[in-house]
């Protein structure tokens, strides 16, 4: 191996990501007082939570009646009874003063009538335990997510955090006793190589989306942070949920906020029929996203789809008005324009379902910490390691995650992270010494793919399993098509070893960043269809068709994935948690999940 110069730094902690969860755990931690680094490779107001739209949830009761009891029961129904009800209980309760103090950090949320911040309704957000939707979730327009990073940005800056941007984390650092001292990272803009080392990194990466051909997220959506966790000998958890948002725009995959519908948009098949009463008799619109992208598929399946190859569906908000739209949706009515070419004030949007969040990823306790699960300890910690937002399972989405409930989770578990990270670290307490050759591992491929000299692209092989991974990993599985993704992903993983990196160069190589993000990727596409392929009932976003119910008696559990370097993937699984985390609410029995 070709020897690299290393530069080190220490931190108390080390944060890997500047989305939403990366930034409000950089905020407590500085502002508690630790030495904080924030790693990231774009620009912090540049992350993926700048995309998220209609809104952040929390029982404010700005606009009617609510509580965050009637919310948890929302979020555990829509988890289909996988997510954990601790974690659960911990988020919808930290919900209120979370959001309480991003309005005084800041965040210009749109106003209500009596100035109090505007809530909308969003798909499973229910009043008094599934009645009739709620508006519940807090918005700044439909650009919720971009006040939200930018204020967090502002904040950290004011806290003296320290940025690191542009810099790619190649892999952790593991000591022999399996603590976690640190990551390696390359800085793209000078070619330099650096260790990061800190009592806690915490992993605030983001999804996974890009496994799939058509999906939401940013092109950086790469499961940087899950692969990292997986080549340390972790597993990965509930890999196979992942969720398909409904408004997609047909073709480009551009979303549509759920807030549409919230506002009062619907949705039509070629017959003009608004389906979803058929589907979903109470919330019918706003019934929960695995639901609502299933009806949609059904009513395209029975030929019942629009556009010539009646192959999408029609979301109208031409109803609601130019003025509504203007006020409440500026940013999807300019997407629709953009991305469909359609005037929303005057036709319907063409959209279908597509790949949006990943419910699964590196499983946590309620207070972030990762776990290295046991036979004998089910929710062991690993030391020195903790994971938030969309790349971590706390467990509070199980199957099916809410809408609004992904702006929650990286704001209360960002808060918990900073939290928990201020109980397990005394100021000025001193790291391990540092261990020469500590980035060998990491280096190692890192050389590899930087002289790669195979035959085929990047992007090829890229492409060829994203194709897969939409075809087989879709919203309705059968054991066949589930079987013929794993062998199929199998052999696309065996193209890694014949990769072309066309530039060894140190210095912006984008060819190297993206086959350092396709070996990530890679990683989770192997736990998605594998976990897939294993669960032998449906549940939430894991529709199978050969196991068409939910068995609670032999399913009701987490699915652990850990893949090894040759791509090998051992399955394993962990209880859900069946108890809530105080005595102030009852653990929520399962029972049939209708809307
Ligand atoms: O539809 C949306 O605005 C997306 C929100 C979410 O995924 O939570």
């Amino acid at each position: 191996m070709a020897a690299y110069e290393v530069i080190d730094h220490k931190y108390d902690v080390v944060i890997l990501g500047a989305g939403g969860a990366g930034l409000r755990a950089t905020l407590g931690m500085a502002a508690a007082g630790l030495k904080t680094a924030c790693i990231t490779k774009v620009f912090p107001t540049r992350s993926h939570t700048v995309a998220a739209q209609g809104g952040v949830c929390a029982a404010l009761g700005n606009m009617a009646e609510d509580h965050w009891e009637w919310h948890m029961y929302d979020t555990v129904k829509g988890s289909d009874w996988l997510g954990d009800q601790d974690a659960i209980e911990y988020m919808c309760r930290e919900a209120v003063p979370a959001i309480v103090e991003l309005e005084h950090l800041g965040v210009p949320f749109s106003r209500n009538a009596e100035g109090k911040i505007y809530q909308r309704p969003f798909g499973g957000h229910m009043r008094n335990f599934g009645e009739a939707p709620v508006q519940r979730a807090c918005a700044a327009a439909d650009r919720t997510g971009h006040a939200i990073l930018h204020t967090l940005y502002q904040q950290c800056l004011k806290h003296n955090a320290e940025f690191y941007v542009e810099y790619i984390a190649l892999d952790l650092i593991m000591g022999d006793d399996g603590t976690c001292e640190g990551l390696v990272a390359w800085n793209l803009d000078d070619g330099t190589i650096h260790v990061f080392r800190g009592h806690q990194v915490v992993m605030a990466t983001g999804g996974y989306g890009r496994a799939y051909f058509s999906c939401t997220s940013a092109h950086t959506c790469t499961g940087d942070g899950n692969a990292m966790v997986a080549r340390a000998g972790l597993p990965l958890q509930d890999h196979e949920f992942v969720q398909f948002h409904p408004t997609g725009i047909y073709g480009s995959g551009c979303l549509i906020t759920e807030g549409a519908r919230g506002e009062g948009g619907y949705l039509t098949n070629s017959e003009g029929t608004r389906f979803m009463e058929n589907y979903a008799p109470t919330a019918k619109d706003l019934a929960s996203r695995d639901v609502v992208s299933r009806a949609m598929t059904m009513e395209i399946r029975d030929g019942r789809g629009v556009g010539p190859d009646g192959d999408h569906i029609h979301l109208h908000l031409e109803h609601l008005g130019a003025e509504t739209l203007q006020k409440r949706l500026p940013g999807i009515t300019e997407s629709a324009r953009i991305f469909a070419g359609v005037d929303a004030t005057k036709e319907p949007c063409p959209v279908l379902p597509t790949v949006h969040y990943n419910m699964g990823g590196i499983p946590t306790n309620h207070f972030t910490e990762a776990l290295r699960p046991t036979a004998d300890d089910p929710d062991a910690t690993s030391p020195g390691l903790m994971a938030i937002g969309e790349c971590a399972s706390a467990s509070v989405h199980g199957a099916n995650r809410l809408g609004t409930n992904s702006l929650l989770d990286i704001v209360v578990f960002g808060r918990a992270a900073g939290i928990r990270a201020s109980e397990l670290i005394a100021p000025n307490t001193p790291l391990r010494p540092f261990r020469a050759g500590c980035a060998d591992k990491a280096l190692d491929r890192f050389d590899r793919l930087r002289h790669a000299k195979g035959g085929t692209p990047t992007a090829e092989l890229r492409l060829e399993m994203q194709r897969s991974m939409q075809n087989n990993a879709a919203v309705f599985r059968t054991n066949g098509v589930l079987k013929e993704g794993c062998e199929e992903i199998d052999r696309i993983w065996g193209g890694l070893d014949d990769i072309s990196v066309t530039d060894t160069s140190m210095i912006w190589n984008s060819d190297l960043v993206e086959s350092l993000e396709l070996e990530n990727l890679m990683i989770c596409a192997k736990a998605t269809i594998y976990s897939a392929e294993a669960r032998q009932e449906s549940r939430g976003a894991h529709a199978h068709e050969d196991h068409p119910d939910r068995d609670d008696v032999n399913w009701m559990k987490h699915t652990l994935a850990w893949v090894d370097e040759n791509g090998k993937v051992k399955l394993d699984y962990r209880p859900v948690h069946t108890y809530t985390l105080t005595d102030e609410v009852d653990y929520i029995e399962p029972k049939a999940r209708v809307y």
